[in-house]
Order: C-alpha cells, then structure tokens, then sequence
C-alpha cells in the first residue's frame, strides 16, 4: 500500500508518553478506587489485572494494528480495512469518544477547581457542603469551558507540537506526584486498614460476575480502549514500531498509575475513618471524602491534596486531549478540513454540547452511564 503523508510523531518516547497519558487520567484516581470499593476491595483488583492483560492488551493491539496499517482516523480506517459496512462502527467510535468528552471535560474542570481551592484558600471546612456547591451551576459551568479551552489550544499545535511536546513534560511530573503522594501515605497512622482491604481478597468475591463486569468495564475505560484514541494514535505511527511492545508498556504503565494511586487513596481514606463515605456515589465520592482527609491533615493536607489534585488534573488534561484527537483527525480524514479548524470545530462543539451537563449534575450522570458503562 502506497505510505500516505501524515503528521506524525517526533520519537518513539513522544508516542509512549501520548498514549499513556491517554490511558491515566480520572480513571485511574478516580473511577478505579470507587469501583474497588464498591466491588469488594482486593478481589476487584485481582479480576482487574486478567481483563487488563488478558483481554485489554489484545485489544489495545488490534487498535494499534488497524490504525499504524491505514494511517487513517476511526471511521476511514475501518472502512478502508473491513469495507463500507464497517463504517458504522467506525462512527460507533467516534460517538464514545465524543460523548465521553462530553462530561469528562465537567468532572476534569472540577479538578481543576479543587486544585486551584488548595493552592489559593486550602480546602473549605465542609467537603460535602462545598462539592454540592461548586460541581453545578455558573462555577462548574466556568471550569469546564477553561479545561475545553486549554484542550482545544493543544489539538491545534498538531501531534509533535501539540501534543507529544506537552505529552514529554506531563507524564514524568504526573509519576512523579503520585508516587510521591504513595510514599507520603505511607507515613499516616491508620493507614494499615486501608492496605488490607486494597490487598488482602475475599475469595468468594473473585467468582462474582457482577465484579467481572465491573472489571472489564474499568479496563475498557481506563485503557482508552472502544472510544478511538488508541487507533487515532496508532495511525501516526511509522511502519517499523513494535505493537506488542509498546501495547504492553502502556498497559502496565496505566495498571501502575491505577495500582500505586490505590496505595494513596485507601490509606489516606482508611487513617482518617472515612471508608463509609467512598462507597456513597460513584461520581461524588473522590471529591468529597478525599478533600475529608486533606481538611483533617491541616497544613500538610493542604500541599498533599494540591499534588492530588493537580496530578488528577494532568491526568485528565492527556486524556482530554486524544478524545478531542479522535474527533479532530476525524473531520480532517473523512471532512477534509484542516487541523485548526477541525479542532477549533470540534472543540468549541463539545463545549457547548456539555454546557448542560456542567450545569445540571442529572445530565452528567445520564452521560456517565451512557457512554462511560453502557457503549463502552
Ligand atoms: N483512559 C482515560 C481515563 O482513564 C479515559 O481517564
């Protein structure tokens, strides 16, 4: 097949990074920790890891196969691969992505609210109080527009200049805060229960379906598997990459993010006597039973929870970006518009479709299980 002219990136490590930082974002040290709660602790962890190797790496892989062999975005990949009958799942694709955007940018604007709140006033006294206040509304409204906007402002510099330039410099400070946060709850009295119920399984619950499915949901989610980004990014690859290789770094590199930021949360929670709380909702739960903690810390909680917080943010920001990827190099391949456009386009799209969604927490929810659970 003739090699078509392509953006593409700089370094195989600019390719890495990019797709890690799509894969660690707020499922990690959010959607993960509440789903171990909820579904009995170690056990979910365990199930986690097979449907991680056994089934998310080889997906991850046919991903990367049809999007490097085309060099083409979701749905001309698919179709030029599998022929026009294909195109609908292509466009399947490309909807998740879109939809998931949809209210991963209000909950990604959040983190950017609590990171600001640490940095400049430290946490309010009353995190349920504060979280019903600043999540809805003109505020939630506000953050979800700046988090579109810097989004936006990246997809536009391009895939080297864009975002493997921001990719290289995001992902190391990203390691680097959260492992510093693991080894700082290693220091919190109390902490042990928390590691015990993280580590320690109940064998029983290793058989439960509703855990599997629960498991292969999160590994979809947390993997950017299903919504096009792992094919979007694949496509700008050279032909002489090692898939397997790099399909497997990136797994584990997204399961050790996922894993060490449980060995921050479940001891932080469980030293401060909060376990109950996690378990309550599952959008709500990390932003107010976390800050809990942070308030009850006093001075240090202030600079722990602005290193959460910020990592969570950065974790959200390279996800942000290859969903509104998936979308841009979309309109570029299938529309044929150029990149500023297509990205100013769909970006400015997504924004405006989610107004609804940062305003009323009703809608957000309904978009969470459609897109985040049910077509995923
Ligand atoms: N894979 C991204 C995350 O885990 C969507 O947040």
């Amino acid at each position: 097949m003739e090699a078509r002219s392509r953006e593409g990136w700089g370094t195989k490590t600019g390719f890495i990074l990019a797709a890690v930082g799509s894969a660690v974002g707020l499922g990690n040290m959010w959607r993960f920790p509440y789903a171990v709660s909820d579904k009995g602790g170690a056990a979910f962890v365990i199930l986690y890891i097979v449907m991680v190797f056994a089934v998310g790496v080889p997906i991850m892989l046919s991903e990367f196969a049809v999007g490097r062999r085309t060099r083409l975005s979701p749905i001309d990949a698919l179709r030029e691969t599998g022929g026009p009958r294909w195109i609908s799942l292509g466009m399947l694709y490309v909807l998740t992505g879109f939809l998931i955007l949809a209210y991963y940018s209000v909950i990604a604007g959040w983190t950017m609210r609590y990171t600001l709140e640490a940095l400049l006033s430290g946490f309010a006294a009353d995190p349920g109080a504060y979280f019903e206040s600043s999540t809805t509304g003109v505020g939630a409204v506000i953050y979800h527009v700046a988090f579109m906007a810097i989004t936006i402002s990246i997809v536009v510099g391009g895939v080297k200049a864009g975002i493997e330039r921001v990719s290289l410099v995001l992902m190391p400070l990203l390691f680097l805060l959260v492992v510093g946060l693991a080894v700082y709850a290693l220091t919190l009295s109390g902490g042990g229960a928390g590691y015990s119920f993280y580590l320690r399984p109940q064998l029983a619950d290793v058989f439960s379906t509703s855990t599997l499915a629960a498991a292969a949901s999160q590994a979809f989610f947390s993997l950017s598997l299903g919504m096009g980004a792992m094919l979007t990014y694949a496509s700008y690859l050279k032909r002489q990459e090692n898939l397997p290789g790099s399909a497997a770094t990136i797994s584990l590199a997204d399961f050790g993010v996922a894993f060490v930021g449980g060995l921050v949360v479940f001891p932080v929670i469980f030293a401060f006597g909060l376990q109950g709380d996690i378990g309550e909702s599952a959008i709500g739960a990390l932003f107010i039973s976390v800050p809990r903690a942070f308030v009850e810390m006093g001075a240090a909680g202030r600079v722990v929870g602005l290193m959460f917080f910020a990592a969570l943010f950065v974790g959200a920001l390279t996800s942000g970006i290859s969903l509104l990827e998936v979308v841009t190099s979309s309109l570029i391949d299938h529309w044929k518009l150029d990149r500023a456009r297509a990205a100013l386009g769909a970006g400015i799209f997504i924004m405006l479709f989610c107004i609804p969604s940062a305003y009323y927490q009703g809608i957000l929810d309904l978009l969470y299980s459609m897109s985040g659970e049910f077509l995923l």
